[in-house]
């Protein structure tokens, strides 16, 4: 889908002038998964009472949509992983940079993540909460490659299957750039 000629100029101005290949996702379709997603999560969690812990950097858009649309008590937190550097392809090794402060001892924990895509960091980070003892632990991801060999636990909750393009845009980056796009875009 190529942008209208108004939303190229402003697509052209966001992105400084690098051509973006496709628009994969756009502002509206997102909108709409992540209310449905929402609307799931609410009803999945009838006691609230949940830890929603975002993988910065990249959730940090979606997350902030997400919680809006989950109508129950809960608290936000962060974790920060950093793999990938300025390359496309996961190295697997991840790093925790940021630990949450909140305990994770008895609590329900819905671990919010950009994209699925070989899973390394994600089984990382499941290995390491189970660790701390949670209640119940859940994986939220907004896109998802289904390329992945093995997930030590499948995210319960998926906003969209993703081409097994790179992406960048509302969150997504290549290099720490495109992550303010409102949309979702394949760099090639
Ligand atoms: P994984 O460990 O290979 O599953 O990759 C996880 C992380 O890599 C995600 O949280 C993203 O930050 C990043 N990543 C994976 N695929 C993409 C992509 O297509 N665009 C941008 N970042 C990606
Ligand atoms: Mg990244």
């Amino acid at each position: 889908m190529l942008p209208s000629t108004s939303e190229t100029s402003s697509a052209t101005r966001q992105t400084g002038g690098t051509k973006l290949a496709r628009i994969v996702f756009d502002e509206a379709t997102i909108a709409r998964r992540v209310r449905e997603l929402g609307r799931d999560i609410t009803a999945a969690y009838p006691d609230g009472d949940l830890l929603v812990l975002g993988l910065l950097k990249g959730s940090f858009i979606f997350l902030s949509d997400l919680v809006r649309r989950i109508d129950r008590p809960l608290q936000v937190d962060f974790l920060v992983a950093a793999s990938y550097g300025e390359h496309t392809v996961s190295s697997g090794n991840v790093r925790l940079v940021y630990d949450p402060e909140t305990t994770l001892e008895g609590k329900h924990i819905l671990l919010v993540e950009d994209i699925v895509d070989t899973g390394k960091t994600l089984n990382k980070l499941v290995a390491l909460l189970r660790a701390r003892r949670p209640t119940s632990l859940e994986i939220c991801a907004l896109l998802h490659k289904h390329v992945a060999e093995h997930l030590e636990l499948e995210a319960k909750f998926v906003g969209l299957d993703a081409p097994t393009l790179f992406l960048v845009g509302y969150g997504l980056d290549h290099a720490e750039n495109f992550r303010h796009l409102p949309y979702i875009a394949s760099l090639t």
